[in-house]
C-alpha cells in the first residue's frame, strides 16, 4: 500500500492480485462498458441497475453532459454528501467521474479502479480531472484525488496492444525521470513487460508511481517541479494534433522525448552518446506506431506547438533531460530549433 499526501485529502493506493476486492467496494458504480463486457465483473453482478452506470469511453465523452448524467444518477439514488462514487475504467472514466465527484456537494467520496496501463502507472495519482471544451482537450478541470485507488494488473490482459503501448510511453517517461538505475532496470525487463507478465508489469507500475509522487508531492498544483512531468508532452501534444490523433498519446510522448533529447544534445546538456543509447535500447525499440512524413511536417508541428494552451510567453516551452537524468524546463525554444530537430526525427523515423 502507498499513502499519498495531498492538500485536498490524503489517499491510499492498494495493489490487488485478483478481482475479489471489488466485492468489498460499496457505492454507486460507473464502469467502462468494455471492461464490464470483457471481465464480466461477477462481483458487481448483484448490483441493482440503479447502482450501475456502464460508460462508453470515447474521447468526446469527456464532456459536461456526461458529468451531468453521473450527477443525475447519484441524486436519483439519494446520494448525500457522505455518499461514495466508485469508478472503474481508464483515464476517460477517471476524468469524467473524478470531475463529477469533485463538484457534487463540492466533493464526495471517490474510489477509483484504473483499468488501463496509463491509468494504473500514471494518471490514477496526481489529482487532476479534466474535460474537453470548445474543441480543446482537457481545458476544464479540477484538482481532486480519489480517496482510494485499487490497482489490479489482471485488468490489463484484455487491453488492446495500442492502448498497452500507449501506457508504456508514460512508464518509460517516468523511469527516465527516475534516473539511470531505474531506466536500466526497465530496459532489462522490457520484454517481460511487453509480454504483460503480471509481476514485471506490477513492478514497473509501482516504480512509475513512486517517481511520479516524487515530482508532485509538495507541488500538487502545477507551479514548478510538477511541470517537469510534461517531459515528452510539449512536442508529443503537437504531434498528436498534427497526426489528427493517429499517434496514440503515450507513443507521441516517446517521440516527444526523442525530440527533447535532440534539443538537449544541441544545447550541450546531454551527450550525443547517451541520447543515442537511449534511442536505440529503449525509445525507438518501444515505438509500435511510426509517424508519417506528413505527421512530422514542420509547418504542421509548429502550428500545433504554437496553439498549445499551456504556453504563456513568446518562446516555446520544452522539458528536457540533461546528463545524469537531471530534468529542466526552458521557455525559449524557437521555430528554427523546432524545425531542425523535427526534420532530423522525420529522417530517422519515417525512412
Ligand atoms: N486526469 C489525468 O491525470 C490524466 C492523465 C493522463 C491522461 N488522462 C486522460 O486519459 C485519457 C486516456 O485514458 P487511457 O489511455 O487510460 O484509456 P481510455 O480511458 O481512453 O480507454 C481506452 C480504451 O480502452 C478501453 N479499456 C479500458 N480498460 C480496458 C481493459 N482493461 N481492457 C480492455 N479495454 C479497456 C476503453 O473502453 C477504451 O476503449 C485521455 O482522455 C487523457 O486526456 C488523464
Amino acid at each position: 500500500m502507498m499513502r499519498i499526501a495531498s492538500r485536498i485529502h490524503d489517499y491510499s493506493v492498494h495493489f490487488e492480485e485478483g478481482l475479489d476486492f471489488l466485492a468489498r467496494l460499496d457505492g454507486f458504480f460507473v464502469v467502462d462498458a468494455n471492461v464490464l463486457r470483457l471481465h464480466g465483473l461477477s462481483a458487481l453482478g448483484a448490483l441493482d441497475r440503479d447502482r450501475l452506470l456502464p460508460f462508453t469511453a470515447e474521447e468526446n465523452a469527456k464532456a459536461l453532459a456526461n458529468v451531468e448524467e453521473v450527477w443525475d444518477r447519484l441524486l436519483a439514488r439519494g446520494v448525500r454528501r457522505n455518499g461514495t462514487l466508485v469508478s472503474i475504467g481508464g483515464g476517460i472514466v477517471q476524468d469524467v467521474t473524478g470531475f463529477a465527484a469533485a463538484t457534487l456537494y463540492r466533493g464526495i467520496r471517490w474510489v477509483y479502479v484504473p483499468t488501463t496501463l496509463l491509468a494504473q502507472a500514471d494518471s490514477c495519482i496526481g489529482a487532476k480531472t479534466s474535460l474537453n471544451y470548445g474543441g480543446y482537450k482537457n481545458l476544464i478541470g479540477t484538482f481532486y484525488p480519489p480517496h482510494e485507488v485499487h490497482i489490479c494488473p489482471a485488468f490489463l490482459s484484455t487491453l488492446s496492444e495500442a492502448d498497452f503501448c500507449s501506457g508504456l510511453g508514460e512508464v518509460i517517461k517516468l523511469h527516465l525521470m527516475g534516473g539511470a538505475e531505474l531506466t536500466a532496470r526497465l530496459t532489462a525487463e522490457m520484454e517481460r513487460v511487453r509480454r504483460r507478465e503480471p509481476r514485471a508489469v506490477l513492478e514497473a507500475i509501482r516504480r512509475s508511481l513512486e517517481v511520479k509522487i516524487g515530482y508532485f508531492e509538495g507541488d500538487e498544483f502545477d507551479s514548478g517541479r510538477r511541470n517537469l512531468l510534461n517531459f515528452g508532452h510539449c512536442f508529443g501534444h503537437a504531434l498528436e494534433a498534427s497526426s489528427e490523433f493517429a499517434i496514440p498519446h503515450g507513443q507521441a510522448v516517446l517521440i516527444g522525448i526523442l525530440f527533447a533529447n535532440r534539443i538537449a544534445v544541441k544545447r550541450g546538456l546531454l551527450a550525443e552518446q547517451t541520447a543515442r543509447a537511449l534511442e536505440e535500447d529503449l525509445l525507438i525499440a518501444s515505438l509500435v506506431v511510426r509517424p508519417t512524413a506528413r505527421h512530422l511536417d514542420t509547418a504542421r508541428i509548429l502550428d500545433a506547438f504554437r496553439r498549445d494552451k499551456k504556453r504563456t510567453g513568446p518562446g516555446l516551452p520544452l522539458v528536457m533531460m540533461a546528463e545524469r537524468h537531471a530534468m529542466l524546463q526552458v521557455d525559449d525554444l524557437d521555430a528554427e530549433q523546432v524545425a531542425l530537430a523535427t526534420g532530423e526525427l522525420a529522417a530517422r523515423l519515417c525512412a
